[in-house]
């Protein structure tokens, strides 16, 4: 990195959970525009939808030169507004257009970098050429099954199998806690893999009846995991306590007893930054708001992170270059 400023692009509504997220790892957050925090030092912050790596201050004298200075850069650009909204506008129009199409799921993340800027004061832009995402603002947006999932939450496991590249394949024994009404079961199940799901409520009776999905109406804490044997993947959308999850995980991670991790943290109140800490301390984790997540952080642990995070490869990198 060329200097310590960083630029961290809180996901809506929550830049208050990003600056103490931030505040909590030494990152000192000097200047703010709307939900853009301008800080010294990098952290994988969880509570940020985009970072900015190595942002520049370019001065402008015109809008021309505005658009000269970025194209200078590098061809693909995504606007950020955070104020001399018009001016942005004028500059934003002369840009080389950049199509972002909802994704297909199953296609690869884009590949090619996009750069975010946004006009920090009328004669004065804010670039980074090289965003943690290669979505605009980090938002991932799919073309939608309207038909067949029980419940919009199948997005937020689109979205992570398609942002780390990993996902089960055909056969893998995926165990899903909190299943109902079954969206996560179903996007599963389309894959080819076998699933147990569990939860107190039934699942939709569509997903229940597909041929690969056994459903046990209980709850998801009542499954020892020392009775399990190796699970390919556990996920947990349990509506529960963060340090219920924590205790949960930590277990069926001493059994052995899953190689691959998807859980969602849900939050209320305050929000427990020590559990969410702890959780993103056990190696080979990565803590995400995905684009559909509110009050809630998605835990992810992976076979091939903890075997790179105990060579001394650092599991937290930008996750396009993991993938
Ligand atoms: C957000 S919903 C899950 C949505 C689901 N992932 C989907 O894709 O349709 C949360 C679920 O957690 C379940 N739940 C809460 N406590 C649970 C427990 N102890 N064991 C199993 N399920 C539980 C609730 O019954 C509810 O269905």
């Amino acid at each position: 990195m060329q200097n310590d400023r960083v630029g961290y692009l809180a996901a809506k509504g929550f830049d208050t959970e990003l600056r103490d997220e931030l505040e909590r790892h030494g990152v000192h957050v000097n200047a703010i525009r709307g939900r853009l925090l301008l800080a010294d030092g990098y952290h994988p912050a969880a509570w940020a939808q985009n970072i900015w790596l190595d942002p520049v201050f370019l001065p402008v004298s015109s809008i021309g030169n505005a658009v000269k200075a970025l194209k200078a850069i590098q061809r693909n650009w995504h606007l950020h507004p955070t104020g001399n909204y018009r001016r942005a506008a004028l500059i934003e129009q002369q840009l080389p257009p950049v199509k972002h199409k909802a994704m297909t799921f199953g296609e690869p993340a884009p590949q090619s970098p996009l750069g975010s800027w946004t006009l920090w004061e009328s004669d004065m832009l804010l670039a980074s050429a090289a965003c943690s995402s290669p979505f605009p603002d980090g938002e991932v947006r799919f073309v939608e099954d309207k038909a067949n999932p029980p419940s919009r939450a199948y997005l937020k496991l689109w979205e992570v199998f398609t942002v780390t590249g990993v996902k089960p394949d055909k056969g893998d024994l995926c165990i899903d806690l909190g299943a109902s009404p079954g969206g996560w079961t179903w996007v599963l199940a389309s894959l080819g893999a076998h699933v147990f799901s569990i939860d107190k409520s039934p699942l939709e009776l569509s997903v229940a009846s597909m041929d690969n999905v056994d459903f046990c109406q209980g709850s998801g804490f009542g499954l020892d995991p020392e009775t399990v044997g190796q699970a390919d993947w556990l996920f947990s959308d349990m509506a529960c306590y963060p340090d219920r999850l924590l205790r949960t995980v930590l277990r069926w991670l001493e059994h052995g007893a899953a190689l691959n991790y998807v859980c969602t943290i849900k939050l209320q109140g305050k929000t427990d930054h020590d559990i969410v800490q702890s959780l993103g301390e056990i190696p080979g984790s990565k803590l995400m708001h995905l684009s559909c997540n509110k009050h809630e952080l998605t835990w992810i642990n992976l076979a091939q992170w903890r075997s790179r995070s105990q060579s001394g490869i650092d599991a937290a990198r930008p996750l396009r270059s993991i993938a």
